[in-house]
């Protein structure tokens, strides 16, 4: 089986072409710096020319209003692609709990990568993730400010990128669900426990303030960034840290 992996440079991405390839597939990994534009369309034809299965792992270059841009557009052209090389299953990576944040422009930018993907000419298959472990320095930097980092008390279910590559890939692997799948890591922390944690693993001596309106995540209810139904993954937290 040959698979096309669009994003397959990224943090996610890299480690999807590795295991497929490890699995004895034919996997290639595609992106800006191997001269494939999903924006602009330029070298999408070439990469998908014989592919069965298409993974898109790229991501927007900002989190913010031009987010809805860059999927909407990214996917017309994608989609194209796929139905033009006669490719069987399109597999995308989305968020958990996506649809439940319209307030945030980056969440509404990947319900709009979704939608458009059910209802293109393709079939396919949408992985859900909690937010990833190695989000965190992100999340950190936010609200940083001196020896202080502020973050809201919001429940967060965070995932290893490793198990998040493992479930794509199995995804990837088999029929399409024309439907979602839906992944976590095994257990649940508030945000700010977390930086508590984490700077507490890692010797940082800046101190965590719970502060309800801090960072992107004070935008989200309580119930959204976790899943108890959610398929949990291997890695605990404190595993990945060390
Ligand atoms: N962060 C989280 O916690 C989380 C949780 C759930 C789901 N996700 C989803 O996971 C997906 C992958 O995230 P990631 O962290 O692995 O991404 P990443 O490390 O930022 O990698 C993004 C990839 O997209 C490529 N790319 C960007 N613009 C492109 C363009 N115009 N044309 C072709 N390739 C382009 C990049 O290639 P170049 O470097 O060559 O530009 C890179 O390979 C995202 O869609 C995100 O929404 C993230």
């Amino acid at each position: 089986m040959k698979f096309a992996v669009l994003g397959g440079t990224g943090l996610i991405g890299a480690q999807v072409v590795r295991n497929l390839n490890a699995a004895g597939y034919e996997a290639l990994p595609h992106s800006k710096s191997t001269g494939v534009d999903v924006i602009s369309g330029e070298g999408l034809d070439a990469a998908m020319a014989g592919a069965d299965v298409v993974i898109d792992l790229t991501n927007s270059p900002t989190f913010d209003e031009a987010a809805p841009e860059f999927f909407r557009t990214s996917m017309g052209n994608l989609l194209a692609a796929a139905r033009k090389a006669g490719v069987g299953h399109f597999v995308v990576l989305s968020i958990l709990g996506v649809d439940k944040v319209p307030e945030l422009d980056y969440y509404r930018a990947k319900v709009l990568q979704e939608e458009l993907l059910a209802a293109g000419p393709v079939p396919y298959s949408i992985v859900r993730a909690t937010q990833f472990m190695e989000f965190i320095d992100a999340v950190l930097s936010w609200t940083a400010d001196g020896d202080t980092v502020r973050l809201p008390a919001t429940p967060i279910q965070p995932i290893a990128a490793a198990d998040v590559a493992d479930a794509v890939t199995r995804i990837a692997e088999g029929a399409p669900l024309n439907g979602i799948h839906a992944i976590a890591g095994p257990e649940v922390f508030t945000l700010d426990e977390l930086g508590r944690r984490t700077l507490s693993g890692r010797d940082d001596n800046r101190r965590v303030v719970t502060d309800p309106t801090a960072g992107m995540f004070a935008a989200v209810r309580g119930d959204v960034l976790t899943d108890p139904g959610a398929h949990l993954a291997p890695t605990h937290y404190a595993d990945w840290l060390s």
